[in-house]
């Protein structure tokens, strides 16, 4: 019979990232990143909503540390903001940038959660950009001082520093596509991107080596790309989508088949001598976030550049996203519990040597939240849909540790609705509500919910 109880060991938390809640935008010394920029052009968001304010965690982080205690987590992942710490080019270390973030990780160890720390989430110093931002691989270089710096204050107060969230959405929606900043539509013009995240990972891994040895784990984070359907369409996204990432950090190689399938629209001439040992550093775990799957077919109508989100991957031309079966979020994503726990079986397989983290898992609720309010004037938000995806994916987590995964950890993504990228404030993920008029925060039925599954350690049962 399959488990209902997590082993010994097992930590739960939940995740956020600093653009999406912190608000603050222009104090503490910092400047613009590239989300800044983006999102105050007009037609980028949804609404035009930016991060300005956001959740204003800048100065309601303690209210947020009491909620993350009352749920009663293990650790929680927060994200660093570059652009707080490293504010000017070539500019001195922003202290008071940096002394936020150490009174936020005091606060977590001092209720007993330990902080997992994202060192970059997408919000590049718009000084970077300017010079040609993940095109230019001086960034790699920039960014690795920054990881320093940053590490060199917070030491080992931090149980895991992961350097990169998912470089694919860096590199395919902000470089190859438009949705996501900085915007540039280059299709295939995106690949220098991808390299230079990849060498920024191992930059930034090592210059959190040198400050804090083995103290603390290091890991990266990678929106892994499930998708069924053509074999053929499944290898090619799998090399463009994953093995881009995972065999360069991992085995320190790309693999022979990604330049086959990119001929004639990537040379690959940005790889340097040297880059791929620099890449190539030991981490401690792998962050895996995971939240739906694609359903591909090969297609003979050549179709490139692509404009959605799921398709903007060049090199995949020749592939067709089909509709998916099943029930989806109000993102439009399809629910498919099983992808979770068939993509940790097939990285566990492929890699078997790296033990794994849920980074992120959740759902914007098809239908919205909303709050009803109750007769004592308490206020409550219904979220049955969210309930019945964390437990399924829950289900899904728990039945690959059963069958031999070394999974760690599970981050539900997020601790309270906030800033959902191009799409503003109009998608909710939280699980607690966020009142973006009053900036009050009310916990939905699924944080009442996680709080149970927390406390006994098992998914509850009625
Ligand atoms: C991979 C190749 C790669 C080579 C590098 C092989 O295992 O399949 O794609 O280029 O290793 O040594
Ligand atoms: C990102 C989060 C985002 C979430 C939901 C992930 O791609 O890391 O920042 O809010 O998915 O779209």
């Amino acid at each position: 019979m399959a488990s209902t109880t997590f082993p010994e060991g097992f930590r739960f938390g939940t995740a956020t990232a600093s653009y999406q809640i912190e608000g603050g935008a222009t104090e503490g010394g910092r400047t613009p990143s590239i989300w800044d920029t983006f999102s105050h052009t007009p037609g980028k968001t949804v609404n035009g909503d930016t991060g300005d304010v956001a959740c204003d965690s800048y100065h309601r982080w303690q209210e947020d540390v009491d909620l993350l205690a009352d749920l009663g987590v293990d650790s929680y992942r927060l994200s660093v903001a570059m652009p707080r710490v490293m504010p000017t080019d070539g500019g001195p270390v922003n202290e008071e940038g940096l002394d936020y973030y150490e009174r936020v990780v005091d606060a977590l160890l001092a209720k007993g959660i330990t902080p997992t720390v994202t060192l970059y989430h997408w919000d590049l110093p718009q000084y970077l950009e300017d010079k040609g931002g993940w095109l230019n691989r001086e960034t790699a270089y920039r960014l690795a001082d920054y990881a320093g710096a940053v590490a060199k204050r917070l030491g080992d107060r931090v149980e895991t520093y992961t350097t990169l969230n998912e470089p694919w959405c860096s590199a395919y929606l902000g470089y190859a596509g438009t949705e996501h900043a900085p915007g540039l539509g280059l299709g295939p013009g995106a690949f220098p991107a991808v390299h230079h995240l990849n060498l920024a990972h191992g930059l930034m891994a090592q210059a959190v080596r040198a400050e804090v040895g083995d103290a603390s784990q290091l890991s990266v984070t990678l929106n892994l790309q499930f998708n069924r359907g053509d074999a053929d369409a499944v290898h090619r996204l799998d090399l463009i989508g994953n093995r881009v990432w995972l065999d360069p950090m991992l085995r320190g190689y790309y693999p022979n088949e990604l330049f086959a399938i990119t001929r004639g629209i990537c040379d690959w001439s940005f790889v340097k001598d040297g880059d791929l040992e620099q890449i190539r550093q030991p981490l401690d775990v792998l962050g895996i976030n995971y939240y739906c799957t694609s359903l591909l077919a090969m297609s003979d109508r050549p179709q490139f550049p692509q404009s959605t989100a799921a398709s903007t991957a060049p090199g995949a031309s020749d592939v067709d996203w089909l509709p998916t079966p099943g029930d989806h979020t109000d993102m439009g994503w399809n629910i498919d519990p099983k992808g979770l726990y068939d993509l940790l079986m097939h990285v566990h397989n492929d890699y078997p040597e790296i033990p794994l983290m849920v980074t992120e898992n959740g759902t914007a609720a098809a239908g919205g939240d909303h709050v009803t309010v109750n007769p004592d004037g308490t206020k409550a938000v219904h979220d049955p849909k969210r309930i019945d995806y964390l437990r399924r994916h829950f289900e899904a987590a728990l039945r690959a540790i059963d069958d031999g995964v070394d999974l760690r950890v599970y981050f539900v993504w997020s601790m309270l609705d906030n800033f959902e990228w191009a799409f503003g404030y109009t998608k909710r993920f939280g699980i607690v509500y966020t009142d973006y008029e009053t900036l009050e925060r009310i916990p939905k039925d699924s944080y009442h919910w996680y709080r149970r599954l927390i406390a006994d350690r098992a998914i509850p049962q009625e």
